[in-house]
């Protein structure tokens, strides 16, 4: 069975590859020390019947956002600076990629950060994409770029709850 965890010291973190080599150095130097520190939180997906191999991991934090860089519909509505949630890391192992992981782990970060706008307050969620073909990606879950960096994109709390009611 599929499970996602707060990454630990018993996941299996030399072992991960996916196909940038930044991502799996975070995952091997950086995301437990970050971790430790609260800067941010490391999620690992990984299935029981293995349960140190790491199939994918997804890092979120916070951030603050200058709400004249959001689509103009969006900066209206808020002061100059908001806070809001974000999509640090997502990688999926290189031999396990186009399996749905990457979507099960999306779902799950967007349920957690429904969770965080509930308890603390944010705007939505944000992620940096590294190319193109990664924008496309979380343009299927309903981000949207931001006019002055297409590669910047933003989820807004009101599109991530829609798409989880769909998700389920
Ligand atoms: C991007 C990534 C997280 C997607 O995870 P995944 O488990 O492979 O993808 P999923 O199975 O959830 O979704 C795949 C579907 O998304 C779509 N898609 C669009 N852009 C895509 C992309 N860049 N990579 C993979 N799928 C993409 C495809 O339609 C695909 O469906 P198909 O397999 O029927 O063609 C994963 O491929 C990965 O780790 N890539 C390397 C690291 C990376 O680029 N991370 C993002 C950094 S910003």
């Amino acid at each position: 069975m599929l499970k996602i965890e707060l990454l630990a010291k018993h996941h299996d973190r030399e072992a991960f590859r996916c196909s940038e080599q930044d991502l799996d150095e975070y995952l091997k130097k950086t995301a437990r020390q970050h971790n430790e520190k609260g800067i941010s939180r490391t999620f690992i997906l990984v299935d029981s019947d293995e349960p140190k191999k790491i199939l994918g991991f997804f890092t979120l934090t916070s951030c603050e956002v200058i709400t004249t860089a959001l689509p103009e519909r969006y900066a209206k509505k808020y002061p100059s600076r908001a806070p809001a949630a974000k999509l640090a890391r997502l990688a999926v192992s290189i031999d396990f990629q186009r399996r749905g992981f990457g979507k099960i782990m999306m779902v799950e970060a967007m349920r957690r950060t429904l969770a965080v706008s509930e308890n603390i307050g944010i705007i939505g969620f944000f992620v940096d994409a590294k190319n193109k073909s990664a924008r496309e990606y979380y343009e299927q879950f309903g981000f949207v770029s931001l006019p002055s960096n297409p590669l910047s994109l933003f989820l807004p709390l009101s599109t991530l709850a829609v798409a989880l009611q769909r998700a389920g």
